[in-house]
């Protein structure tokens, strides 16, 4: 990568060698050189390269994967007729929090937000049932989904080998993080599916309830969210917790990234319910943010931030303190 260079660096440029050599010596040995040898000292380090991409997202909080040759439709194998697919009805905005958009169980990531909404991972660990691939526009290309969540019948560690057998609603996920639209939104396939015996088909508008029961438990719902009579217009917000995390759940229906429609869709003949087509088109958006941690969670800030950019940080802010010092 070429550096862009400044002239008033060169008149530092035997300080910038005695630097060197401190930069060189035991205390430096195991950090990372912010320069290589014999160039001046490196602009600022900035904030995570990550982070700032992200920012770029559009409001909306995602890249919409139709504008560059992604879908919001899965690819199924072996259905009947081939090629048929199930919908993306769900993404967590990249504008919620840095840590639950993180894929893991600790900090309040990704997977502990799931379990506060009572979904969990798959039974035991074990991956069952096929894959689905998604292509979310991002460079990346399709790819099989991250993982399955699983509806968890109220127990986190082993409710979901219920969800295996008896059904219920799941999610697959992937992550828009590849080069081309880095914005570290969740893209999630809901749906209701029916026990183990029926070969996991769909229930009849089972895509569009696994969407909203999912969002009435997102948002602590106390009835039923109108899935016949749900717009682009609906929005709605509530708080859950797991393990010492709390998160605040807002959510948006959006129009426009499906279409209302039956065509190509997955389980068609069975789906459909009053004459309305198997998907009506609406994502629900999520935006979360976490409003209460454990105690005992530490309370250095998360900022997105990396240790080794901290580091890089405080090299030539040490350097530049010398520098003026020197004589
Ligand atoms: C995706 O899953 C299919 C099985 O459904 C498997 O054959 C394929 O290798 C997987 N692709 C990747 C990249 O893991
Ligand atoms: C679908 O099948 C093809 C051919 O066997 C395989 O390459 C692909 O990975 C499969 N995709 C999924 C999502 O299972
Ligand atoms: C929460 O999810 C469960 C399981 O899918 C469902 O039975 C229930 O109706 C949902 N609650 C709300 C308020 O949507
Ligand atoms: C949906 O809308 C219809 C007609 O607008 C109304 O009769 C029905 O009660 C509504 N259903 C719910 C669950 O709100
Ligand atoms: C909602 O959908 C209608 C068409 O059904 C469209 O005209 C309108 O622009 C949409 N509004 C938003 C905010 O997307
Ligand atoms: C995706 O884009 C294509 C044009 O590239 C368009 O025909 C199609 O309707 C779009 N899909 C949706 C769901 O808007
Ligand atoms: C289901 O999708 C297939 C493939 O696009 C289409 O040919 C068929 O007409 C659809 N069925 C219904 C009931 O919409
Ligand atoms: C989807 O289309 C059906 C008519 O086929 C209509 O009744 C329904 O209101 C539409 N849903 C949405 C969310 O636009």
């Amino acid at each position: 990568m070429h550096r862009p260079h400044s002239s008033a660096f060169h008149s530092i440029r035997p300080r910038a060698l005695l630097a060197l050599a401190i930069l060189a010596s035991p205390v430096f040995a195991s950090l990372p050189l912010p320069m290589p040898a014999g160039e001046p000292p490196a602009p600022p380090p900035q904030v995570d390269v990550d982070f700032l991409e992200r920012r770029k997202t559009p409001s909306t909080g995602y890249y919409d994967p139709n504008n560059s040759g992604g879908a919001m439709l899965t690819l199924v194998n072996n259905t009947y007729p081939p090629g048929l697919h199930e919908p993306i009805n769900v993404i967590m905005s990249a504008y919620s929090d840095w840590d639950v958009l993180q894929p893991v169980t600790t900090d309040g990531g990704l997977i502990n937000w799931f379990q506060s909404v009572g979904f969990s991972t798959e039974c035991l660990g074990q991956h069952s049932g096929d894959n689905q691939a998604a292509n979310l526009g991002d460079g990346h290309g399709y790819l099989n989904q991250t993982a399955v969540i699983r509806w968890d019948y109220g127990d986190a560690t082993v409710g979901t080998c219920e969800e295996t057998i008896e059904g219920g609603d799941h999610i697959r996920y992937w992550i828009q993080n590849g080069p081309s639209a880095d914005s570290g939104a969740v893209f999630m396939a809901l749906s209701y599916e029916m026990p183990i015996a029926q070969q996991h088909n769909i229930v009849p508008n089972g895509y569009n309830l696994g969407r909203d029961w999912f969002v009435g438990n997102a948002t602590a719902q106390s009835s039923l969210i109108p899935s016949l009579n749900v717009t682009n217009a609906s929005s709605y917000s509530g708080e859950t917790t797991f393990n010492g995390y709390t998160y605040s759940n807002s959510v948006t229906y959006v129009s426009g990234l499906l279409q209302n429609t039956s065509i190509g869709i997955n389980h068609n003949d069975s789906v459909p319910i009053d004459g309305k087509p198997a998907i009506d088109g609406l994502v629900a958006v999520v935006e979360v943010k976490i409003v209460g941690k454990p105690a005992n969670s530490g309370a250095l800030p998360q900022l997105g931030f990396s240790t080794s950019l901290l580091t890089s940080l405080a090299i030539p802010l040490l350097l530049s303190g010398w520098l003026a010092l020197a004589p």
